[in-house]
Formats: C-alpha cells, sequence, structure tokens
C-alpha cells in the first residue's frame, strides 16, 4: 500500500520524506489554507520535495471552470494530480482531463456507488472520507471492502486512495482490505512509527551496552 501524507505543511513533508515514507501527497483548500501560502506557491514547493503524485484541488465548480483550472494546475508539474468534486461537473471535467492524459483525483467520496462512477469518468485516483463516515456514527471502512470488491470484479484501473484517516486503526485496516493508496495526516504517520517497546527496548540495550563496557 502506498502511503501519501494529507497535509500542504513542507516542513512535516520534508521530515517524513527523509525517511522515505511519503509516496505522494494530498492536499484540499483547508490544508492549503493551514499552511499560509496559496495553492500556486506551495504545490510547486511540495512538488520539489516529493516525486510522487501531488494532488491539488480545484476552486471551479463548473465543468468548463474544473477543466480550464486543472489544465493550469496540471502545468506546474508533471506530477500534480488534479482533485476534483465528486459531483455530475466534476466527473465530466474527470472524463475530459482523463482524455488528455491529465491524472485525477475524485474527492469527497461517500459511497462504493459514487466510487464506481468515478471509476467509470476514468479517474486515476478516488478518495473515500472514512473519518467524516465514522463520525456520523457509520463504519467508513465498510465502503473501502465494498469499493476494492467492485473495483476487481471489473478490473478498474482506478486506484482505491482512503482519505480522511483519524488514526492507526484506519491504515491497518485499509492495508488488511488492500487499498492501494492510504493519505494520512502527518500526527497519523507519526503515531504509526512510535510503539513504547521499541522505545524501552532501544534503551535497555543503550543501557545494557554501557554496563558492558565497564
Ligand atoms: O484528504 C482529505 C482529508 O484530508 C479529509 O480529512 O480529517 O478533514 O476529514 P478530514
Amino acid at each position: 500500500m502506498k502511503l501519501f501524507l494529507d497535509t500542504a505543511d513542507t516542513n512535516e513533508i520534508r521530515k517524513y520524506a527523509a525517511m522515505g515514507l511519503v509516496d505522494g501527497i494530498t492536499t484540499n483548500p483547508s490544508l492549503i489554507a493551514q499552511s499560509n501560502k496559496t495553492r500556486e506557491k506551495v504545490i510547486p514547493e511540495i512538488c520539489d520535495i516529493v516525486d510522487g503524485p501531488i494532488s491539488a484541488e480545484v476552486i471551479s465548480t463548473d465543468r468548463k471552470g474544473m477543466v480550464e483550472e486543472g489544465l493550469r494546475l496540471a502545468e506546474i508539474h508533471r506530477n500534480v494530480t488534479v482533485k476534483l468534486p465528486l459531483t455530475g461537473d466534476g466527473l465530466a471535467a474527470c472524463r475530459d482531463l482523463s482524455r488528455q492524459n491529465v491524472k485525477t483525483n475524485v474527492t469527497l467520496c461517500f459511497a462504493p456507488v459514487q466510487a464506481l462512477l468515478a471509476a467509470k469518468a476514468g479517474a486515476t485516483f478516488v478518495s473515500p472520507f472514512i473519518g467524516r463516515l465514522d463520525d456520523l456514527g457509520e463504519t467508513g471502512m465498510d465502503i473501502i471492502s465494498d469499493i476494492r470488491d467492485i473495483f476487481d470484479n471489473y478490473g478498474f484501473a482506478t486506484e482505491i486512495l482512503v482519505a480522511s484517516v483519524r488514526s492507526p486503526n484506519h491504515v491497518r485496516a485499509a492495508a488488511k482490505i488492500g487499498a492501494d493508496v492510504c493519505t494520512i495526516p502527518p500526527k497519523v504517520l507519526g503515531q504509526l512509527l512510535k510503539h513504547p517497546l521499541t522505545d524501552s527496548g532501544l534503551a535497555q540495550f543503550l543501557a545494557d551496552h554501557e554496563r558492558a563496557k565497564l
């Protein structure tokens, strides 16, 4: 399973990219706003750090506007993946951009049948939002299993990009199901890395090493 970082914070991206853990980046307008930079400034910076798909989301909501904006975003760098909302216009724009060999990520997916539509529109990635379904008392991860089954039934090439990830358990479940990609906030990637037994075991080894030198 590929791991993307779900952030526009270039310090966090540099930190985890240096560990070789980052296969790509996803951003959205909320994450861009948190970076205190414009999309046009931060996306090229991210492309300089990570050599993998970098999702940049359109603001337009009509097909023509999304296609024009998407083409402009795609010109920034060969790795830019145009993120489009899962609306009728978004799917039409996805079809248009796919036909022009622009990589796409259809976002705000909350149901397996929506993912089916994104795949039929030629999306490179579809982003089901797990945590936001959990917030409503549903089990978000259930839709990942369903989407996996549907895509495998028909051999769709669209990659399942698990988004709105809130915990290491989400990542474990996504990997067990066989999702293609999980996009993870830096905080959750930090949690994946840590285990108290790793820390205490290392401390013990170092202490024993010091004693052996006496
Ligand atoms: O990639 C989309 C994702 O960032 C949404 O996450 O936590 O805002 O639901 P969240």
